[in-house]
């Protein structure tokens, strides 16, 4: 008999059925995903259950104390060092490259907790990862990526996850007994915006291109959509099919000339899910896929989500 007339699909696929079934993820970056996810639930249950208050504070010494941020970069570490199939990875709290096990096939670039400045107001925060085969990620275009995935930390823990390839970009939800379970498959990104996401909005006084934007937006009567994660906010745009994220440097004496985001573990990973969901992401001049990484932490401006409003922006602002 075969294996699909006694294994019906599951009413509720989990993460691990749907990649072996329908991502047809080979056995390695299945293994390296799932293992992923794992460190994820324990991030999840940290923040429910570390301080808030403690993270990223200072004790009367002067020494760090606990922060989410070092537990998140910590727990992610754990996780791939157990599966063996990790060379190197690339953590925002991490200021280099770290070497891990020399015969792992793949590298991961990740941001442990992005927004973990907002979990003391108890707003959505977030995991974000980006796989590479080989160890070259400096050097390489996030298109050479194999797998994009985000965790967003909210009211629900939900994992968004693709493989490319025209294999879409999927979401699960976490359960009640710690299993990723899919909500919804085939998340779409139509070409027009009707929210708007503007960070890095403090540039809008020395860069008139950014501030025509926003008052494009704000003409054309678009829904203000912004909460300072960026998982959150680009979540918010898979979710509902549609939307527009923007983080755009400013000019002359300004805080972020390029932009507050980091290309290799923030814009890299995203761009690859917006592609694969129909939509596009614009550093302004070129795709960010195909911007190449120059350092771990390089800055790049990016506009990303549906297409034709990520074109008009990037028209204003490059
Ligand atoms: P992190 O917490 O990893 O440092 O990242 C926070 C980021 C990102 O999530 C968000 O889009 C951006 O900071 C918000 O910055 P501004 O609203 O100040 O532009
Ligand atoms: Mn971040
Ligand atoms: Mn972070």
């Amino acid at each position: 008999m075969g294996k699909a007339d006694s294994c019906p699909a599951p009413t509720k696929p989990n993460l691990n059925w749907h990649l072996i079934n329908h991502s047809k993820a080979d056995h390695d970056l299945r293994h390296l995903i799932v293992d992923l996810s794992r460190a994820c639930k324990y991030i999840s249950y940290a923040i429910q259950t570390t301080e808030a208050g403690l993270a990223g504070t200072k004790n009367e010494f002067g020494e760090d104390q606990l922060a989410l941020d070092v537990l998140a970069d910590n727990l992610i570490r754990e996780f791939l060092c157990e599966s063996g199939l990790v060379c190197c990875y690339i953590s925002e709290e991490q200021p280099d490259i770290v070497e891990l096990d020399p015969e792992g096939q793949y590298s991961v670039v990740f941001d442990p907790l992005d927004g973990s400045s907002l979990v003391d107001a108890n707003f959505a925060i977030g995991s974000i990862f980006g796989i590479y085969k080989d160890g070259n990620v400096i050097g390489a275009t996030p298109r050479e990526q194999v797998a994009a995935m985000y965790v967003l930390y909210g009211p629900r823990t939900l994992l968004v996850v693709s493989l490319g390839n025209g294999k879409g970009v999927h979401e699960f939800i976490l359960n009640d007994v710690g299993e990723f379970v899919l909500l919804r498959d085939h998340l779409g990104i139509g070409d027009d915006a009707k929210n708007y996401s503007p960070g890095n909005l403090r540039a809008i006084t020395t860069n008139p291109g950014y501030k025509k934007a926003i008052d494009s937006w704000q003409e054309e009567e678009k829904t203000l959509r912004y909460s300072g994660c960026m998982v959150a906010d680009i979540h918010h745009i898979l979710s509902k099919g549609q939307g527009v994220f923007s983080n755009i440097g400013g000019g002359e004496g300004s805080k972020y000339p390029d932009g507050k985001l980091r290309h290799v573990f923030e814009c890299g990973p995203f761009a690859f899910l917006a592609e694969e969901a129909g939509g596009a992401a614009s550093d302004g001049t070129m795709a960010i896929l195909d911007k190449e990484i120059t350092s771990v932490d390089q800055r790049t401006q990016i506009i990303i989500g549906s297409k034709n409003d990520v074109e008009s922006v990037a028209s204003l602002v490059s």
